[in-house]
């Protein structure tokens, strides 16, 4: 009952605070402690690391905050973005930066439901922690499902439950996501962001997880 109070009030209320926050600054990250540099070259790792090639090829952010990544996608890749958030505020700065992107104001399990896209990367960045481990799992096995060819889920800012990082709502066990990938055709990889990005101004043992979908 906690859990579910806290997460709500995360989302519906402090996150908002950072959006409006955001609006007054021009900061494009929906976080305490990070900003659009951080962002931005955590993303271009993350291509890099999977040797994506982006251009003209469909881009989901789940959870997109003010689209500071896929707008760093679409002027640097050539990507197409798609962006999903509860936040008017935040589809609002995305859709002031991204003039043709597609937005959606939207719970992310209901889009998952609801899409007939497909996508070359998904993004999920500090946001899966929001939702209970099992549904963690359901919308993880939608995602794969809705990769093309070659296509990667980005899972960043990864909690586990054994971390001396105790803010996060939801942590999964240890073996998580090696139990999600058996009898898939995916593949996984995984990366302390302190190592690859530089980043620990969270949890020094906070992790990324890219899963690539390889029929
Ligand atoms: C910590 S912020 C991260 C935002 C962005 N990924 C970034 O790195 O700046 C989490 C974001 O997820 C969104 N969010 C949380 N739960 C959601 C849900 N169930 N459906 C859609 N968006 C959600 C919040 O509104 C917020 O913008």
């Amino acid at each position: 009952m906690y859990t579910r109070i806290k997460n709500y009030l995360h989302i519906r209320f402090l996150m908002n605070l950072y959006s409006i926050r955001n609006l007054i600054t021009g900061n494009g990250a929906v976080w305490l402690k990070l900003n659009t540099s951080d962002l931005e070259h955590m993303v271009n790792e993350t291509v890099s690391r999977g040797s994506l090639d982006l251009k003209g090829k469909n881009v989901l952010d789940l959870g997109c905050g003010t689209g500071t990544m896929l707008d760093f996608l679409q002027r640097e890749k050539g990507a197409v973005p798609y962006g999903v958030d509860l936040s008017r505020l935040n589809l609002y700065q995305c859709r002031k930066k991204m003039k043709n992107g597609n937005f959606f104001r939207e719970d992310i399990i209901q889009y998952l439901e609801n899409t007939n896209d497909k996508f070359d990367l998904v993004i999920m960045y500090g946001v899966i922690g929001c939702f209970t481990v099992d549904k963690q799992k359901a919308i993880i096995d939608r995602i794969i499902k809705s990769l093309n060819k070659g296509g990667c889920l980005w899972i960043g800012a990864n909690i586990y439950t054994d971390s001396s990082y105790k803010f996060q709502t939801y942590p999964v066990p240890k073996g998580f996501y090696e139990e999600i990938c058996v009898g898939q055709s995916v593949k996984l990889d995984e990366f302390f962001e302190l190592e690859v990005f530089g980043n620990g101004k969270y949890d020094p043992d906070q992790t990324s997880v890219m899963i690539s979908y390889q029929p």
